[in-house]
């Protein structure tokens, strides 16, 4: 990591208190170095009354209770941090001034990362008083910003060309956390590392694959956010669809940024328009002892968000012509959970159905659970014990807590990477316009949310599409 200034707006905000303050301190610890050692200082912007003692001892409390010797943490925060306050995001001259004297100072080349925890209704203005700024650097600049990036096609078209306008792309580090987290980096490994799997990933041997992202919480207290955003804007045109290009991906030719996202883009361009017919919107109502979304006194009572989307995907390549693929999302679920199931189809056989014996087999099923109990679960076929001849599912599974240990924050992975130059899990201008693409023409209005209880899998309509009629 080379010595820099990591200018952090919002530094006053919720993300920056519950997942950017401790990430800072994990991935100071990274590549073998104790975390006070670290070469950067955190340059806090907002425009609340703070200074840097007061941003510091915020430093101080996120790390609390996360299990760090308290001399450390005091070591690490030890200089490292500064607060500029500013009156509004497009003057931003307070910020340049102390930069400028934290570098002078420390004697360090002209590197900053521009960390943007902001609602993306200042993004504009924060981008263009940047900008200035850019054009005059002689170290590195970086821009980092957090989803949601546009609000449709048109507005994500629009930002991207004011960032541009002031930033080469590979200045820019578009953030969807999810492609932080160790188990999503990992498929890809799961998929290529292993020349078990990848010669049967494909449409001669799956028959569907299903991406769920299920919570348990309700919109809680961002009611006011959520009612203009909704499931679609929220979870699916990002954290599903890098979910999805993963699955559905080939083999890049590098494990660099440029060719993973070379084969993102190639996944979303060759996913057919989404039939509306295939989409369930829905939105949950009092049931199982919780409120309803429209129970909030934010929400208005004929409020038509979603805070749950079933879609099916279908893909036109030589790979995946005909295997639909399932994402499903939504609040307010039995379960919090992450998974990527890929079902294989049935082999083609009568031989155990011989005789009046009850054997209709099941599907073999790998499951990769990204979270919360990450690991792989494979399901296959066996007889059953006993005279009486029958056949049963068993699962193989590995677990990564048994294997590892704790795994590292997301956040932590994400910030390291920025320090690092490296891209490679950062999402690039065209995958999200080609994912504003795909979904933006289901945000017209026409669908309507669904009511379900809290607490069950979403509409029944929802649960036909992925199980049919079956459910
Ligand atoms: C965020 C969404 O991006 O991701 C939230 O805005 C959602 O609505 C969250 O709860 C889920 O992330 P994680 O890491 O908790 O699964």
């Amino acid at each position: 990591m080379k010595p820099h200034v990591f200018v952090l707006f919002g530094a006053t905000g919720d993300l920056t208190q519950r997942k950017l303050l401790p990430a800072l301190y994990h991935m100071s610890c990274q590549d073998g170095h104790a975390a006070a050692e670290a070469p950067f200082v955190v340059l806090g912007v907002g425009r609340s009354g703070w200074d840097d003692d007061r941003l510091h001892n915020a430093a101080l409390s996120a790390l609390e209770g996360a299990g760090i010797d308290q001399a450390e943490r005091e070591a690490w925060a030890a200089d490292r941090f500064a607060y500029a306050q500013v009156d509004a995001y497009d003057e931003l001259g307070p910020v340049f001034e102390r930069a400028d004297a934290i570098l002078d100072e420390r004697g360090w080349a002209d590197n900053l990362t521009f960390y943007l925890a902001l609602p993306p209704s200042v993004y504009p203005n924060v981008i263009e008083a940047l900008g200035a700024r850019s054009d005059e650097a002689e170290g590195w600049t970086r821009l980092v910003v957090e989803k949601p990036f546009g609000y449709d096609l048109d507005t994500a078209k629009e930002l991207n060309e004011l960032v541009h306008d002031h930033f080469s792309e590979d200045q820019v580090y578009r953030i969807d956390h999810f492609l932080g987290k160790e188990t999503v980096q990992n498929v890809l490994v799961f998929r290529f590392a292993n020349a078990l799997f990848e010669p049967l990933w494909n449409r001669d041997h799956v028959e569907r694959i299903e991406i769920t992202v299920a919570e348990t919480l309700g919109v809680e207290d961002r009611a006011g956010f959520y009612d203009q955003t909704g499931a679609l804007r929220d979870m699916v045109q990002n954290h599903l669809t890098q979910l999805f290009c993963f699955a559905a991906m080939e083999a890049p030719a590098a494990f660099d940024a440029h060719s993973i996202r070379e084969e993102k883009l190639k996944v979303l361009r060759s996913t057919l328009p989404i039939d509306p017919r295939s989409v369930v919107f829905g939105q949950y109502v009092a049931a199982n002892g919780d409120d309803g979304y429209t129970d909030k006194e934010a929400i208005s009572k004929d409020s038509n968000t979603e805070t749950f989307v079933a879609l099916r995907l279908d893909v036109a390549n030589w790979r995946w012509q005909g295997v639909p693929f399932f994402l499903r999302t939504g609040k307010r679920m039995p379960s919090r959970y992450t998974e990527i199931s890929v079902f294989y189809r049935r082999p083609p056989v009568r031989l155990f159905e011989a005789g009046g014996h009850a054997c209709r087999l099941s599907n073999n099923v790998l499951r990769i659970r990204l979270q919360p109990d990450e690991g792989f679960s494979l399901a296959f076929e066996v007889k059953g014990p006993g005279e009486r001849f029958f056949t049963t599912s068993q699962t193989l599974a590995f677990s990564y807590g048994d294997a590892f240990g704790n795994l590292p924050d997301a956040y932590q992975t994400l910030l390291h990477d920025i320090a690092e130059g490296d891209q490679t899990h950062f999402v690039h201008a065209a995958e999200v316009e080609a994912a504003w693409e795909l979904f933006t023409p289901l945000l017209n209005g026409s669908l309507t949310s669904q009511p379900y209880d809290s607490g069950t899998m979403g509409p029944p309509s929802a649960q036909r599409m992925f199980y049919g009629d079956d459910v």
